[in-house]
């Protein structure tokens, strides 16, 4: 379970995060969210009031509430590979400051660097799983979504930058406060 370092659940964190989607987003995704990729993207500020690790959970659990939905409507999507492109679909972003000019430069070419950090912690990562990664900021890209899971992957990020940029929580958590 995710938790404030000292074990708590802090009240920022109760806002953002839902226990049972947790439980299955370890599931789908326990080694992404171990490794040192991830671990990093904790401490990086996002969208001002989070980091890229929360935003990326956010993302993978609004990802679930999509798919949920789709499968009472009779529209089946792999589950297994929506938590693992939510997770991913930021980390090639880890040093933004440094990494691009400016923040245009970094909507545009960090989908693709994402997809290279996520083909290091996925290690046999399939292809429609990098190319929903490299489609996540569209329509904002020409990168056009090609998959189901390439759709949520998109609509749930842009749920989830809403929420995270209208969040009425303290300060963003940083990774050092957090244990995964
Ligand atoms: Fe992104
Ligand atoms: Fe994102």
């Amino acid at each position: 379970m995710i938790k404030m370092r000292d074990g708590s659940l802090d009240n920022s964190l109760k806002k953002i995060i839902d226990e049972e989607s947790f439980k299955r987003i370890e599931r789908h995704g326990r080694d992404i969210l171990d490794s040192k990729e991830f671990k990093r993207s904790l401490g990086q500020v996002h969208h001002h009031k989070t980091t890229v690790g929360l935003h990326s959970i956010r993302t993978a659990m609004i990802g679930l509430w999509i798919i949920d939905r789709l499968k009472k409507s009779g529209i089946k999507v792999d589950e297994r590979k929506v938590v693992r492109i939510t997770l991913l679909h930021d980390l090639g972003m880890l040093g933004r400051k440094k990494r691009y000019k400016n923040d245009f430069e970094c909507g545009y070419m960090h989908p693709r660097n994402s997809a290279d950090t996520a083909r290091k912690i996925w290690k046999d990562i399939d292809i429609v799983s990098i190319k929903a990664i490299k489609s996540h900021m569209w329509p904002l890209s020409l990168n056009v979504p090609t998959s189901k899971e390439a759709f949520v992957l998109c609509l749930a990020d842009k749920l989830a930058s809403y929420k995270d940029i209208t969040f009425k929580g303290e300060e963003a958590l940083k990774g050092e406060q957090i244990r995964l």
